[in-house]
């Protein structure tokens, strides 16, 4: 989403005369755009800051101002502490006010004042931005459209909720004109985003409220769109209409991201998460049943506060059951303000590393042999851009596996049948099958 959020800031600035530069050195503003959600988030900003204060200092003794911005969750979360820790830094500016950037910039050039914009605005951003200019990928064939932002559910470790806000939803008309905006400028494949997507409620044209299905049912009317994704899912958001909408669209992918961060219970309770593992179970046999390609990814956490060796059995029993095509797994990190931060049976770190160990190599077995069953079958790639090597094209599957084949330049923008001849260590090789677009 931050990226999203950067090109949407390109947008907002560009009316003032701001375009990208090659390197900050060239930069009359710099924006660093934070995530907060693991990790040491903070020291990290404030190492890539002194960085830029160094840049500033340069182009100064050039004769040339630099703005500094920091915008995202740690500003939102660490606004103050940046401004106190940090007088180089100008602006500092959270996830909802990005769309008041002009003016936060005129006031920054003409007073020369510091500026600290961290409220939750009553007015949403998106009624305030400009359109988007076309999307900032490669080709710009594929593009993010985020729909949804901040969430409500509160899981025990995390800030979201804190950083990004309320749940709330964009008009279903603003997202259709978006998305009919960028497959006009070319665009084949849309990830729909948001924190929690799929609680996706946003009003309809009709006065009603829409869900994700039904969004997802008139995006994929758009003549052109070949591709639709959406990221990042909850389990107890997962309706009987999304499931349907798997079964009916072709254009919806075969691919789920729907993070189940533990296999325990008991784990899943300290979290808050409102589910149990057997439920989990349960919602993928009828997600595999309505799309039986349908693939998996999943977020886990190891070392939640309580979490003990029989917990992390769970998880790694779950992981066997269930098979992932793919998955992110984390280190369970403090985050100041979340409940779990300060809730006691903290684990240890070496236990955290062991178990993260293990839960890698049970999940990298897991995507080798989900990547392994490719070879041999025909799948349909969305091609791209070029490969690596000369007289390659690249593209991705319907599962996210990057692909690569000898192939006519011609071919891409569009998706071809593919029949996949090797896996190598993180994407497939293959041959083209049919020069001609797969419907
Ligand atoms: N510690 C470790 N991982 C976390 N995540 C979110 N908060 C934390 C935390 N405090 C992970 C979750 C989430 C993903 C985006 O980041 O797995 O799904
Ligand atoms: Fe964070 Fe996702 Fe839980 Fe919301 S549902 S609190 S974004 S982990």
């Amino acid at each position: 989403m931050n990226v999203y959020d950067s090109a949407r800031m390109g947008d907002v600035l560009r009316p003032l005369g701001y375009a990208p530069v090659d390197a900050p050195d060239q930069a009359d503003m710099i924006i660093l755009n934070t995530c907060h959600i693991r990790d040491r988030a903070a020291e990290k900003v404030f190492s890539e800051l002194g960085r830029l204060r160094l840049i500033k200092e340069a182009r100064k003794e050039a004769g040339h101002g630099t703005i500094i911005a920091v915008a995202g969750c740690v500003a939102q979360a660490e606004g103050e502490e940046i401004l106190a820790r940090a007088p180089y830094v100008d602006i500092v500016l959270g996830p909802q006010t990005y769309h008041r950037l002009p003016e936060m910039v005129a006031r920054a050039a003409r007073a020369g004042g510091r500026i600290i914009e961290t409220e939750f605005p009553a007015e949403q951003k998106f009624d305030f931005l400009p359109e988007s200019e076309a999307p900032q990928t490669p080709g710009n064939l594929t593009a993010f459209l985020t729909i949804q932002e901040g969430c409500d559910k509160f899981c025990s470790f995390c800030v979201v909720p804190y950083t990004r806000g309320a749940e709330s939803s964009r008009p279903v008309a603003s997202v259709l004109a978006e998305a009919r905006r960028m497959v006009a400028s070319g665009v084949r494949e849309i990830s729909l985003l948001g924190q929690n997507v799929n609680a996706y409620h946003g009003e309809g044209p009709d006065g009603g409220i829409w869900g994700l299905a039904r969004l997802a049912y008139a995006l994929a009317e758009i003549p052109g769109l070949a591709r639709i994704r959406y990221t990042t899912s909850h389990p107890r958001d997962m309706d009987e209409a999304l499931i349907a909408a798997h079964r009916d669209l072709p254009q919806l992918m075969p691919f789920l991201h729907l993070p189940v961060q533990s296999g325990s219970d008991q784990i899943l309770r300290a979290m808050n998460r409102g589910h149990t593992a057997d439920e989990y179970r349960d919602l993928v046999r009828r997600l595999r049943e309505a799309r039986p390609d349908l693939a998996l990814s999943s977020d886990f956490i190891v070392g939640h506060p309580g979490e003990s060796d029989a917990d992390f059995e769970a998880t790694m029993a779950l992981v066997r059951d269930t098979g992932f095509a793919l998955a992110y797994s984390f280190k369970y990190s403090p985050r100041p303000g979340t409940p779990a931060a300060g809730a006691g049976m903290q684990v240890p770190e070496d236990v955290k590393d062991s178990r993260l160990q293990a839960l890698q190599q049970l999940l990298r077995q897991q995507q080798d042999a989900f990547n392994q069953t490719m070879v041999g079958q025909s799948v349909p790639v969305l091609f791209t851009g070029t490969g690596r090597k000369p007289g390659q094209i690249a593209g991705r599957s319907p599962w996210l596996q990057p692909v690569h084949v000898q192939g006519d330049p011609a071919l891409i923008g569009q998706e071809i049948m593919v029949r996949i001849t090797e896996r190598l260590s993180n994407s497939l090789g293959g041959i083209v099958e049919e020069e001609k677009e797969y419907a």
